[in-house]
């Protein structure tokens, strides 16, 4: 029986830590605050943010979140960071993606002062990562090494793959396993012989958005397996990547979906922004 890593727990703990952080903070007159900008009527996207939203209420940080009309130009998105980047009460700036086609994402991610850039997309901080010294590290993954950590589970001479290669998840989470001291493998659509590949591993951080893909015959017994997906099925239920009957049995830890990496993924944003809010807050 696999040890099921619960990310609501995990994520509930950080987040009174989180809390007993900010409180300290308002004591000293400062409060964090996180601005999300959303643009168009995406319902996926309007979820997330309002859950950003709630997270900084559950904390006690400030937040803003500014509701931009589909036909926004990009003059106008970019005209509102720049404003958002001159506030002093703004420690973290977020804008939701995708964005409507006309904008161009890259620019708008570059408009974003490096402070607070908290979902740590831009560049700069990207290249910080790879550096190992970033003051923010992008959020789902971060929250995947916190799960390894507060489960007591080291990456260090351990067999990592990964398979996806997203900027989002898969590069980064790489970059981190190997800043971990692990050996780390990416796989992707065009990876010859993956089974091969994802059976070698000791820890299995599987990000590529296909419903139930990997199976218990592609995963060596006792290894940890972490799932990033999150699919709908036809019947409307939730799940993961990882096809849990038959790789559970095997694994010795797991994250399930929903309740694994999911939760983590706000809970890391609100300490990106605490964390902004205590190096470059005025
Ligand atoms: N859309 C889906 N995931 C994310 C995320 O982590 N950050 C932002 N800004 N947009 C997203």
């Amino acid at each position: 029986m696999a040890h099921i890593i619960d990310g609501k727990k995990i994520s509930a703990e950080i987040r009174a830590e989180i809390a007993a952080d900010v409180a300290k903070m308002k004591e000293g007159g400062k409060t964090p605050g996180l601005a999300v900008i959303i643009v168009g009527e995406n319902p996926a996207s309007k979820v997330y943010v309002r859950n950003k939203g709630k997270g900084c209420e559950e904390v006690g940080m400030y937040s803003e979140i500014i509701a931009m009309a589909e036909e926004t130009t990009e003059a106008e998105l970019l005209a509102k960071i720049a404003e958002l980047n001159e506030r002093c009460d703004i420690h973290g700036i977020l804008v939701q993606l995708p964005l409507p086609k006309h904008i161009n994402e890259r620019a708008v991610i570059e408009a974003i002062s490096p402070e607070k850039d908290v979902d740590a997309f831009a560049p700069v901080n990207i290249g910080e990562m790879m550096l190992g010294t970033a003051a923010f590290l992008p959020c789902t993954p971060a929250g995947i090494m916190e799960l390894l950590k507060r489960s007591g589970i080291s990456a260090e001479g351990k067999e990592c793959v990964v398979i996806g290669r997203s900027n989002i998840v898969g590069k980064p989470i790489a970059q981190l396993l190997l800043t971990a001291n692990g050996t780390v493998t990416i796989c992707h659509s065009r990876t010859k012989n993956l089974a091969e590949v994802t059976r070698r591993a000791d820890i299995l951080v599987v990000a590529i958005g296909k419903a139930d893909f990997v199976t218990g015959d592609m995963v060596k017994e006792g290894a940890v397996v972490i799932d990033v997906g999150m699919n709908r099925r036809a019947d409307g239920k939730l799940t993961g990547d990882v096809d849990y009957a038959t790789v559970e049995p095997k694994a010795s830890a797991i994250t399930p979906v929903p309740g694994g990496v999911g939760p983590m993924t706000i809970t890391m944003l609100l300490r990106n922004t605490l964390t902004a809010a205590e190096k470059y807050g005025k």
